[in-house]
């Protein structure tokens, strides 16, 4: 009897659906994640403000395969974040990936007297991910497993001139990834700080200076879809960032970024 009810719980666990929550889904990176789990016949979460975005995503996501829910949220919202991750949690399948991938960039605006923008920069980039990722620790640590991911940037390693709020968010939240990585390893649970160059969506479609190593979007999905599972607890790419460019913002003389207005 005993052997026949570990049979049937084996094999309800595993047919059952990997749930995969993402923010950030309506465009770039996050809507790409999205179809790359729908094609392995995950269940994915959608989170963002424009719902019209997130159906389209939805719609193909199951073409690919994937099943979906759309929750249309600001990550600013703490109490419609935990709600829609409450409904997330109780849907059927096993909690497997949470991407805290919702971010903006946008200048600091120096010369502009107020701290508007950059205070929007900071809160989405910060704040958008302690909402996002605080209401899942109950139940990961429950379950005693989970994989977190947050998206900051190679812009993390250097204060960059008149996008410093940008390169200063990404510098917390890789930080925080860290902390919380060390203090929930016992639970199972593993924090990737990904720390993307440049990768090509709404963000970068706007920039008018040169992107050195510009990747393709489904390119880096893959290659953080690898380093997440892998449980790699920072994640920078490409190679060319990692090797050349993060020493180079690190050790390189201010004349020289002054030089190039960075
Ligand atoms: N592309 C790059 O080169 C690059 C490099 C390093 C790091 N990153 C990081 O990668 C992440 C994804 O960016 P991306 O490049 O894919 O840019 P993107 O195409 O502009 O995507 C940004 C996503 O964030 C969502 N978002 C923004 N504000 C939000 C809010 N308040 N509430 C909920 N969702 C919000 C947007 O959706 P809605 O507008 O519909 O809300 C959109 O889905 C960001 O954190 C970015 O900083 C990007």
């Amino acid at each position: 009897m005993n052997a026949l009810v570990l049979f049937i719980d084996f094999s309800l666990n595993s047919t059952m659906k990997k749930k995969v929550f993402i923010t950030g889904a309506s465009s770039g990176i996050g809507e790409y994640l999205a179809y790359a789990y729908a094609k392995q016949g995950c269940f994915i979460g959608l989170v963002a403000r424009r719902k019209d975005r997130l159906d389209q995503v939805a719609t193909q996501c199951s073409k690919f395969g994937g099943q979906t829910k759309v929750y249309a949220v600001d990550v600013l919202n703490g109490s419609d974040c935990k709600k829609a991750i409450d409904d997330f949690i109780a849907l059927p399948g096993e909690m497997d990936t949470i991407y805290a991938n919702a971010g903006v960039g946008s200048p600091d605006g120096l010369s502009s007297g107020s701290a508007e923008k950059m205070n929007h920069v900071l809160s989405v980039n910060i704040l958008g991910v302690t909402n996002t990722v605080m209401p899942f620790l109950p139940h990961l640590k429950e379950i005693r497993k989970g994989k977190i991911a947050i998206i900051s940037s190679v812009a993390s390693f250097r204060g960059l001139a008149h996008h410093a709020a940008y390169s200063g968010s990404k510098a917390a939240v890789r930080n925080m990834s860290q902390g919380w990585g060390t203090a929930l390893h016992k639970y199972g649970i593993s924090f990737t700080a990904v720390c993307p160059g440049f990768i090509k969506s709404e963000m970068t479609g706007d920039n008018a200076f040169p992107m050195p190593f510009l990747m393709e979007t489904n390119v880096a999905v893959q290659k953080i879809m690898h380093a997440v599972d892998q449980r790699k607890k920072v994640f920078i790419f490409p190679w060319q960032m990692k090797y050349f460019m993060i020493p180079l913002m690190k050790w390189a003389p201010d004349w020289m970024f002054r030089r190039f207005g960075m």
